[in-house]
């Protein structure tokens, strides 16, 4: 399959023949196929954002691959970086996004982005400006490390989901909210929302009142999941989404009816630590698996009996970040194992 040079913005964008093929890669590379195909090939990181799993994924890929990837942090060790068009620069920006993205460009063969919302104004953090904007002047492929959606998250839950059910299809996904003392972003609930439905699972979303994701994210997945026959459950009924769920998938997220008034929503998040997930809840399911993308504060959103348990995968998801990642460049950058 050739998948050279394509942008890895959305898995929405890519075929569910081509995620497969990624899927199966990043199997190959787990069951220790080795390649250097990627001698001499180089990618620029851009962090806007913290990350542990990502940074350091994509590092150990390149070179494990044979490659090279450096880290660049617009405004920390690398120029502060304007992304709007037609503005006057005399404000912190020190370099604008399209001079940065064509220099980049020239000395590299792919870039990878990572630039959260600023939490100010979901209407416009929803544009995904950042990302955007450098998808637009690159003259490589972009990759998304996580803006308002979290593609490489996705291939990493769903080869864990592939690895313990051979096909997905029909089996219950629960993605629950959990409590968070932060407003965070929705992009790995977007995510989750997104490859579950992809992959014919039974999607169900729990989350209190006024915790809804963006409908953009929730009408694809229903369309997705109508492609299959299914469809998509939202309710706040803790009990009934639980029950005979087999895979439950934990996250926290900002409400976006109070995006940048986080601390009104204070108020209201604080009478919702209930949705912890704990062993209770978890009686309720059939056996099903635990899961989360990390970082997660413990007996926060889940507690220690729950993410040390048998049924976590909560470390078999994060391995998978790699091999996925591995997998993903390889086919890129046009590489073979
Ligand atoms: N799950 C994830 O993306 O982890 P990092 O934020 O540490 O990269």
């Amino acid at each position: 399959m050739n998948l050279k040079n394509k942008n890895f913005i959305n898995t929405q964008d890519w075929t569910l023949d081509e995620l497969d093929y990624i899927l199966d890669l990043a199997s190959a590379f787990k069951n220790n196929s080795l390649s250097k195909s990627l001698a001499g090939k180089s990618i620029a990181l851009l962090f806007f954002n913290p990350s542990l799993r990502t940074r350091t994924s994509f590092e150990i890929a390149m070179h494990r691959l044979g490659g090279f990837a450096s880290i660049i942090q617009p405004g920390k060790d690398a120029w502060p970086i304007e992304t709007r068009e037609g503005i006057v620069m005399d404000q912190e920006a020190e370099e604008h996004i399209k001079e940065a993205v064509r220099v980049i460009s020239s000395f590299y063969d792919a870039i990878a982005v990572r630039a959260f919302p600023k939490f100010q104004n979901w209407q416009e953090d929803k544009q995904d400006s950042v990302l955007t904007a450098i998808t637009r002047w690159a003259l490589k492929p972009v990759i998304n490390m996580e803006t308002i959606i979290h593609p490489l998250q996705e291939l990493a839950l769903m080869m864990t989901i592939k690895s313990h059910f051979s096909d997905p299809r029909g089996k219950k996904f629960l993605l629950t909210w959990t409590y968070h003392p932060k407003g965070l972003n929705t992009a790995v609930a977007n995510s989750a929302a997104l490859i579950s439905t992809r992959f014919g699972m039974d999607v169900t979303i729990l989350r209190p009142q006024g915790y809804d994701l963006d409908p953009q994210f929730i009408e694809t997945a229903k369309a997705n999941a109508a492609s299959y026959g299914n469809a998509v459950t939202i309710t706040d009924n803790i009990e009934q989404a639980y029950h005979c769920a087999d895979f439950v998938y934990a996250k926290s997220w900002g409400s976006l009816n109070y995006f940048g008034n986080w601390e009104e929503e204070k108020n209201i998040r604080r009478g919702l630590k209930h949705f912890i997930v704990d062993s209770d809840k978890m009686k309720l399911t059939n056996n099903a698996f635990f899961s989360h993308c990390l970082p997660m504060r413990r007996n926060v959103k889940a507690t220690d009996e729950v993410i040390d348990s048998e049924y976590s995968l909560i470390y078999e998801e994060a391995e998978n970040r790699l091999y996925t990642t591995c997998a993903l460049l390889t086919a890129i950058f046009g590489g073979a194992l």
